[in-house]
């Protein structure tokens, strides 16, 4: 076989760390559902001993994540938000880090209320504009951290901007990557250090398991990750590793048609006389299309509409019938939530306010449904404002 960076993306995601077993020949990566492994002397052992610090369904996994995000190293984590607390532990008191002021509300929840106990210092800012972010670094400033697309603005950041900053300042650029996959968007290769992802979404895609990946372009992150995993312990279990093997061999497939959807939504939603306003970088009316253009291979599946009130959302949500109301998103089903009471409720009225989310907005992951039968399930329940 060719080397990994020579194969296309579909072909990495089904076969990069998913060799067949050498023991069997199985095609699936085996689960070991082992916590330790037997050693052959003291100090030999098969690269091994203890399944907090290594795992052979989880080496598979994080062989096929770095091969698709073009990282030197991946590690996997419990959740998102695992993943999201090993990469501020890289860090130490006194250390400042410049953050997106639209990022998921998990994040600066713990950054805010965990982290910054530990004196670790941030400061959110828009990161739509990067000189904004040369702005907010700080002598102190070990790292900026940006959500591109947002969560639920749909706003975007120039990574290659962002990144050039960093570099120069020496500074380390991470990337939740959660909303496009790897297959849309490859932060790294725009200069990226680090990217993280909730796996419970696009890259297990079947919302049947949580998960969290960082993937690294420096060897020196990758060591301290691979420490923190042993040190702290938050690994995500062999068989949720498996899970999300088996969800990432179809993730080319399922993107294509998640960005299709997205689109054929996106633009019913935008000509449909009960919403007043769409987000969507898709869109050509979205202040940075041209930057989606140039940036993402594909638009993706995430869409936020405004129905002009809590009223209108909370009667149009009742109504919904293929949708499925629920937080989460990147699932095969088509799930919609609303961000004012559920992601975001934790920003409260004045911090929602500051950011421009409004108490109408209704934030939709198109799933892989035929497209047809959620216009249909959309309309009928718009119908209902
Ligand atoms: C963009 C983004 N990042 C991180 C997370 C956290 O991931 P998890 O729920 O797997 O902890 C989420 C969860 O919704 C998310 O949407």
């Amino acid at each position: 076989m060719k080397k990994n960076k020579q194969l296309g993306f579909a072909t990495r995601s089904i076969h990069s760390g998913q060799e067949p077993d050498p023991l069997t020949g199985a095609v699936t990566v085996p689960i070991y559902p082992t916590s330790t492994y037997v050693q052959q002397g003291i100090g030999e052992n098969k690269g091994y001993e203890y399944s907090r610090g290594e795992n052979p369904t989880r080496t598979r996994l994080e062989e096929n994540l770095a091969a698709l995000e073009g990282g030197v190293a991946a590690r996997v984590f419990a959740s998102g938000m695992a993943a999201i607390h090993a990469v501020v532990s890289m860090l130490k008191a006194g250390d400042h880090i410049v953050c997106g002021n639209d990022l998921y509300g998990g994040t600066p929840r713990l950054f805010n209320h965990v982290m910054a106990d530990f004196g670790l210092k941030f400061s959110y800012i828009d990161t739509t504009d990067a000189v904004n972010v040369e702005r907010a670094l700080r002598k102190n400033t070990k790292m900026v951290y940006v959500e591109t697309p947002t969560n639920p603005l749909m706003r975007l950041s120039d990574l290659a901007a962002i990144s050039a900053i960093c570099r120069r300042e020496k500074v380390a650029l991470a990337v939740d990557n959660t909303f496009m996959s790897p297959y849309f968007q490859q932060p790294l290769a725009l200069g990226a250090d680090l990217v993280v992802h909730s796996t419970t979404k696009f890259l297990n895609g079947h919302s049947d398991g949580l998960g969290g990946v960082v993937v690294c372009a420096r060897e020196d992150h990758a060591e301290k990750l691979a420490f923190l995993q042993k040190a702290a312990g938050a690994i995500l279990s062999p068989f949720e590793c498996w899970l999300v093997l088996r969800g990432v061999k179809t993730l080319a497939a399922r993107m294509e048609i998640h960005d299709r959807s997205g689109r054929i939504v996106a633009d019913f939603l935008a000509k449909h006389k009960k919403v007043k306003k769409v987000l969507y970088p898709g869109l050509p009316d979205h202040p940075q299309h041209a930057l989606a253009r140039r940036q993402m291979s594909g638009f993706g599946a995430m869409i936020t509409f405004d129905t002009g009130s809590l009223k209108n959302a909370n009667k149009m949500l009742k109504r919904v019938r293929v949708c499925s109301l629920g937080e989460s998103l990147g699932g095969v089903e088509t799930l919609i939530s609303h961000p004012a009471t559920m992601t975001h409720s934790g920003l409260g009225a004045k911090g929602r306010a500051a950011i421009g989310i409004t108490d109408g907005m209704v934030r939709i992951s198109v799933g892989i449904e035929d497209v047809d039968d959620l216009l249909e399930d959309l309309d009928q329940a718009l119908s209902a404002i």
